[in-house]
Formats: C-alpha cells, structure tokens, sequence
C-alpha cells in the first residue's frame, strides 16, 4: 500500500472511531484522553526498536531461502499481521487502558505491542524473555503495569512487572518466587480480575483455584462438569465461569467482605439451553451479555444482567447454528454487537442482534487457532495460530453502529440532532468504503 493512502486510511479510520464514538455517547474527555495515549504511543514506540525490530528482519532473509512455503494469507478485512514471535503464538491479551496488545509464544518471549500503530507498516514490540521457561498463557493486571504468565515447565503463574525508565522505555523483571504448583492436568486459562483481588487459573480436570495476588489460595472450585474445555474472569471481576462436557455453564461469584477480605465462591447462575457440551464462552465488557458455542452445532447469546439472587434466571436472546470443533472459541465484541467463532483455521463473524452471518476468513493461520479476541474498542478482532498475529477491521462492527445510528435518526425529535446523525451516517459510511476499498495485500 502507498504510504499516502495508507496515511489517508488511518486519519479516515481514526475520524470513524471518534464518529462512532460520539454516536454512543462518549465524552469528549475520553477521547481527549485518547489522543493525550496517542501521543505517548508515539513516544513509547519510538523508543521501543531496538532488538525487537531487528530480528524480523533476519528472519525475512532466512524464511525467503529457507522456508518458501511459509503460510501466506491476504483478506479484505485484514489490517496487520504482526510478526516478532520466532515460534507460535498460543495467547493474546488487551490491556484495560487499550494501549497494549500481550502475546506470548513458544519461543521464550512475551511481547508487547501498541494497538496504535496496527494500521502502520511497521509494528514495533517491546519484548520480555521468559528465563528457562515459556509462557503458554498472558494476562494483564488491572493497571497495565504488569501481566502474569503461565509458565509451560514450570506449570504455575510467574508475574512481571513492567517497569517504565525515565527515558520513558520499559523494562520487564519478573518476581522473585513463582506461585506454587496446584494442578494436575493441562492448564486452560488464567485470569486476573479487573478489581486485583483475585486471579484465577483453571485446568482441564475441572478444578478451578482462586489465588490472592500474592499466590496464596483462597478458594478452589470442582465444577463437576466432567471434564473442562473453557473457564475464565468475567470483565466486571465478580465472576468466574467454566464449561465443558456438560451442557450448561456454571457462574460463580468470587465475594469480598467491605474491609476487602476474601469471603467466599458462591453459585450464581447457569446457562442451560444446549443440548450438548460447549466448547467455549465469551462476556461483553459490562458482563451483561455472553455468548456460548457448542458441540450442538449453535452458538447462543445470553442476557446475563439478572438478580440471580432472586432467583432470576438469564434469559436467552438468541440461538444461531454455526459451524464448531473441538477447540473452537468465541469472542463477543465489547459493545455485544459482533459475534466471532473460530473452527479450526477459520473464522466466522456473526450479527448479534440478527445472527446473520457477515463475514468467513478461511486459512487464517496454518494451525488451529488458539485465541481469538476483540480490542476494547470493538475496531479490531484479533487471533493468533502460528508465529503471526492477524488484526481484522471489525467491518460488521462498524455496519452494526450504524444501522444503530440509522435507528436513532427515525426517533430523532430535533432537526439539530437529525442533520449532526445524518452526517455521522454519511461519514461513517465512507469510512467503511475506504477499509473495503483499500488494496489487498
Ligand atoms: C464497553 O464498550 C463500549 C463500546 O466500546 C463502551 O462504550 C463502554 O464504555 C465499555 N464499557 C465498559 C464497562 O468498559
């Protein structure tokens, strides 16, 4: 792509956030704070070469001689690949603030990527060496300053601090006593509630430990679902859920007395309606919403904003058949408007609201794809199943905003509002046309 109309592209972009956003309501102070993360991205990035950046370049020469038929991918809706990681990527995260995008590989390292500069040529990553280990899973902490890894030999959580230099760099030490080892079989996911009190990490024999952040334990769970595909932290942090061979997901409340003291695990809901084992699950960023896949050859959208106290049960908004695996995931996009399912190397993109199928990206990676997530934002769905990360334009995203926008319009009461709608639309609507019209490459 030429440098101008890629520049073109970004601005145009970057005006349909803004524009979405003001259609959703934001305040104009969260998106003067974005422009203020911006310019440290800007900051941080320039700082961040280094080794980092030199390695791909050796390993461009090495992969045109040695390793012709490297996989090779190209997409519509594809907006970067990014390429640092020597061998698979097996997890991603976001970070709350939106600034940073974790991978880990099997190749000793965890990088850190700036979700700024996705729509750039270059992408720059800071990177953390996994001292005689790796880590096969990575989660950040609540405050973005540090992530925990779990650790492939050493089968527990080690935690790392990231430390930023006068210089405005970044530094990665990792601290001094890995948590103690709990599981007996292959981890499935950890995570660390957005509130810091808790982390969890789950495996697949259905047992579930929550930690303090100090790595002491607090509460272990058996779901009794036979045996687990999935388990993870809601994105509110009061919750933790699992599924697996049986039918239904479990929820669970992780509650905290007022001094902030570790109370106790509590059943709080389930969701019953497949007919079968489910493969995996995803909240939206409220925890009000939650979709499910499963081995019925569905996947199923639930309103999860109950008083379970009361006995209310969720209730469920939609199901949908789709194609699914052994393996497959989900990921809801923030806003729950997008629905994303992976099977095997494909993924398909899906309407909340209406369940139509939008969007089929076959062959993403040469293996199975191991983590699939939306950023914060709701702009970009990302996965990962071989060395490259893939970063799509979230397209059925954006055309959701804007049948929504369109819906706002009709019950539109002033003509003030109608015209500043009508031109959000219209520019909304270019912004669309120029990712779809953009050169593959
Ligand atoms: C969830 O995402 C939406 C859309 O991106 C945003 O407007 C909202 O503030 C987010 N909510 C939380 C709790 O993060």
């Amino acid at each position: 792509m030429e440098v101008a109309a890629l520049f073109a592209v970004t601005l145009l972009l970057g005006a349909l956030v803004v524009l979405v956003a003001l259609a959703v309501g934001r305040r104009k102070e969260e998106i003067r704070e974005e422009i203020e993360q911006a310019a440290e991205f800007a900051a941080i990035g320039g700082v961040a070469k280094g080794p980092a950046s030199k390695k791909p370049k050796q390993e461009k020469q090495r992969s045109r001689k040695d390793k012709p038929s490297q996989h090779t991918f190209s997409h519509q809706l594809l907006a970067a690949s990014l390429k640092s990681h020597s061998a698979n990527v097996t997890c991603l995260d976001f970070s709350s603030n939106g600034k940073y995008l974790a991978s880990c590989a099997e190749d000793r390292t965890v990088r850190i990527w700036s979700t700024k500069d996705f729509l750039d040529r270059e992408h720059k990553c800071l990177r953390a060496n996994v001292d005689l280990d790796y880590a096969t899973l990575v989660r950040f902490s609540p405050d973005s300053r540090a992530f925990i890894t779990w650790l492939a030999n050493g089968d527990t959580i080690r935690i790392f601090k990231m430390i930023k230099k006068e210089d405005g760099t970044f530094s990665f030490k990792a601290s001094s006593e890995d948590f103690p080892q709990k599981h007996k079989a292959p981890i499935l996911n950890i995570g660390i509630a957005e509130t810091g009190k808790f982390i969890m990490t789950a495996s697949t024999d259905t047992s579930i430990y929550i930690w303090d952040l100090k790595g002491d334990v607090l509460a272990s769970i058996n779901t009794n679902q036979i045996t687990n595909s999935y388990a993870a932290v809601s994105p509110c942090g009061r919750f933790v859920a699992s599924c697996g061979f049986t039918p239904d997901v479990k929820v669970w409340e992780v509650c905290f007395g007022k001094g902030g003291e570790f109370k106790e695990v509590a059943r709080a809901f389930d969701l019953k309606g497949h007919s079968a084992g489910v493969h995996a699950f995803a909240f939206s960023n409220d925890s009000r919403r939650m979709v499910t896949v499963s081995k019925d050859g569905t996947w199923k959208l639930w309103n999860t904003d109950v008083e379970y106290k009361k006995q209310q049960d969720p209730y469920l908004l939609k199901t949908v058949p789709c194609v699914s695996s052994e393996g497959s995931l989900v990921a809801l996009s923030p806003d729950g408007r997008v629905v994303a399912i992976s099977d095997g190397c494909n993924v398909a993109m899906y309407s909340a609201a209406t369940g139509q199928l939008e969007e089929e990206l076959h062959g993403v990676h040469s293996e199975e794809i191991n983590d699939l997530r939306f950023d914060i934002n709701g702009r970009f769905l990302v996965c990962s199943g071989d060395k490259a990360i893939r970063v799509f334009h979230n397209t059925p995203g954006y055309r959701a905003a804007i049948r929504d926008m369109q819906d706002m319009l009709k019950k539109a009461q002033n003509e003030a509002m109608k015209q500043r709608l009508q031109q959000q639309i219209r520019d909304a609507q270019s912004s669309l046309d120029t990712v779809l019209a953009a050169p593959v490459d």
